[in-house]
C-alpha cells in the first residue's frame, strides 16, 4: 500500500472501506468480514464487534449483519447454552479441534452489546433482535465462569483473551521463555483438554490447567453490561435495565478492589495467584470505568512513561520488560484492537489530550505502514497478516 497523505481524510476513509469490503464474504444468507483473508478466513468474536463499529460510519446495514452472523452460532443447549463462540466456521472445519464443525467451544472478550449499541445509534434498529442473545451470553459467563462468586469471570484459554501468546500467560501455561512453536503447541494441547473436560471450570481448575481472572476481559465485560442496560430500554424492556446496571456495578467494584487496588494484575487459578507480568492490559480497565480517579491517574502516568510511550504506542509489553520482543506475536507489539480500547478509556476519563495523541499516532502508523494485523512499536513495521480488517479502527479513531 502507498503511504496515505496525512491531510487527506477522504483517502483514508476510502482505504478503510476498501479493506472491510474486500474482506467481506457472504455465506448461507449471512454476511461477515474475515479478519484477514490470507490467514483468518473464519469469523472471530471481538474482531466482528470492531468491524461493526467501523462499518457503522459508512455501511450501517453491514454493521448489523456482522453482528447477526456473530450470534448465529451461539450455543443453544447443554451446560454452555448462551455462549457466543470465539470462532464461527461458516464453511465448517472446526471439528478436528473442537468436536463441533461450525464453532469453537470457547469465547472471546464480550463486546457485542457495545458494538450493537453503537450500530443502533447509527440508525439501525438492532436492539430488539440482539438483546436476548447478548443477555444469554452474559448469563452464561456468570453461570459457568465465576465458580468462586467474586464477580470476576475466568478465561480458560489464552485465546479467550484475544492476546494469544502474551507473556502474561506463560506461567499459567506452565511455560518459561517458550519458543513460538512451543507456545502454540501448548495452546493446541489446552484446547484439546478443554474439549475432553467439556469446559467444566471446576474440573479444569482441579487439573491445574490455565484459568485466569483477566483484568481486561472483566473491564470489557463491565462496558458491555452497561451497554446491555441501554439495549434493554431500546428493546422495550426497561424493567430489565436495573439488573444489568447492577451487574456492571458489581463487576466494576471487583475489578477495582481485586485487580487494580494492590497494583494492577490478573489472578491465576482458584488460589488467585497474582500475575505481575507488566503489560498494557491494565489500561483497558479505563474502558470499563473500573479505575478510581487516583488509579486512573496512575495508569495514565504509566501509559505516558518511556517504556510505553514508544514511537508508535502502545506496546502490549513495555520496552523495559525482559519479555519485551517487538517482533514476536503478542510479546511487545502494537495491536489496533488494544489501542482502540485504551483510547476509548482515556476519553471516558477525560484525558482528552492523551486520547487525541494516541489516536493520531495510531492513524499515522496505519497511514505510513498500511493495514497490518499488528506493528513493531519502535519502527512501525507492519507484522502478521494484511490487509487486516480491525486495523480500520484507526478510521473510527480519526472520525471522533
Ligand atoms: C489472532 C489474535 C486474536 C484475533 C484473531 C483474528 O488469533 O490473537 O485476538 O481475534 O487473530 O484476528
Amino acid at each position: 500500500m502507498h503511504m496515505i497523505d496525512p491531510d487527506d481524510h477522504q483517502a483514508f476513509a476510502e482505504a478503510a472501506r476498501a479493506v472491510l469490503h474486500g474482506n467481506r464474504v457472504q455465506v448461507d444468507g449471512y454476511r461477515y468480514t474475515r479478519p484477514a483473508p490470507s490467514t483468518y478466513e473464519h469469523q472471530w468474536l471481538w474482531d466482528s464487534c470492531f468491524h461493526a463499529i467501523v462499518y457503522r460510519h459508512f455501511d450501517p446495514d453491514m454493521a448489523a449483519d456482522e453482528l447477526r452472523s456473530l450470534v448465529a452460532h451461539q450455543v443453544t443447549n447443554g451446560p454452555d447454552a448462551g455462549m457466543i463462540p470465539h470462532m464461527t466456521y461458516w464453511r465448517g472445519g472446526g471439528a478436528d479441534l473442537w468436536g463441533a464443525d461450525h464453532r469453537s467451544i470457547i469465547t472471546q472478550p464480550p463486546l457485542v452489546a457495545v458494538a450493537a449499541l453503537q450500530v443502533q445509534q447509527a440508525g439501525i434498529a438492532l436492539a430488539g433482535e440482539l438483546y436476548e442473545p447478548i443477555c444469554a451470553h452474559h448469563e452464561w459467563l456468570d453461570r459457568r465462569r465465576d465458580p468462586d462468586g467474586d464477580d470476576l469471570v475466568s478465561i480458560l484459554h489464552p485465546w479467550e483473551s484475544g492476546w494469544d501468546a502474551s507473556p502474561r500467560w506463560d506461567r499459567a501455561m506452565r511455560l518459561s521463555n517458550p519458543t513460538d512453536d512451543d507456545a502454540r503447541n501448548a495452546r493446541i494441547a489446552l484446547a484439546q483438554q478443554l474439549r475432553a473436560n467439556q469446559c467444566a471450570i471446576e474440573q479444569h481448575q482441579q487439573a491445574g490447567l490455565f484459568s485466569v481472572e483477566a483484568i481486561d476481559v472483566n473491564a470489557i465485560r463491565v462496558a458491555d453490561l452497561e451497554a446491555l442496560a441501554e439495549l434493554a430500554y431500546l428493546a422495550g424492556k426497561p424493567e430489565e435495565a436495573p439488573r444489568w446496571e447492577a451487574r456492571a456495578a458489581a463487576v466494576r467494584t471487583a475489578v477495582r478492589t481485586k485487580l487494580l487496588e494492590p497494583g494492577p494484575r490478573d489472578l491465576e487459578g482458584p488460589d488467585e495467584l497474582p500475575i505481575e507480568e507488566p503489560g498494557a492490559a491494565p489500561f483497558v480497565a479505563l474502558f470499563g470505568g473500573c479505575a478510581s480517579a487516583e488509579q486512573a491517574e496512575q495508569l495514565v502516568g504509566r501509559l505516558l512513561s518511556p517504556s510505553f510511550a514508544t514511537p508508535f504506542p502502545v506496546p502490549t509489553t513495555p520496552t523495559g520488560a525482559p519479555s519485551f520482543s517487538p517482533g514476536r506475536y503478542w510479546r511487545g507489539n502494537v495491536w489496533p484492537s488494544v489501542n482502540w480500547l485504551i483510547w476509548q478509556g482515556l476519553r471516558r476519563y477525560g484525558y482528552t489530550d492523551a486520547a487525541r495523541a494516541l489516536a493520531q499516532r495510531t492513524v499515522d502508523l496505519v497511514r505510513q505502514h498500511g493495514f497490518w494485523e499488528y506493528f513493531n512499536p519502535l519502527t512501525g513495521q507492519g507484522l502478521g497478516a494484511q490487509p487486516q480488517s480491525w486495523t480500520t479502527l484507526a478510521f473510527d479513531m480519526l472520525q471522533e
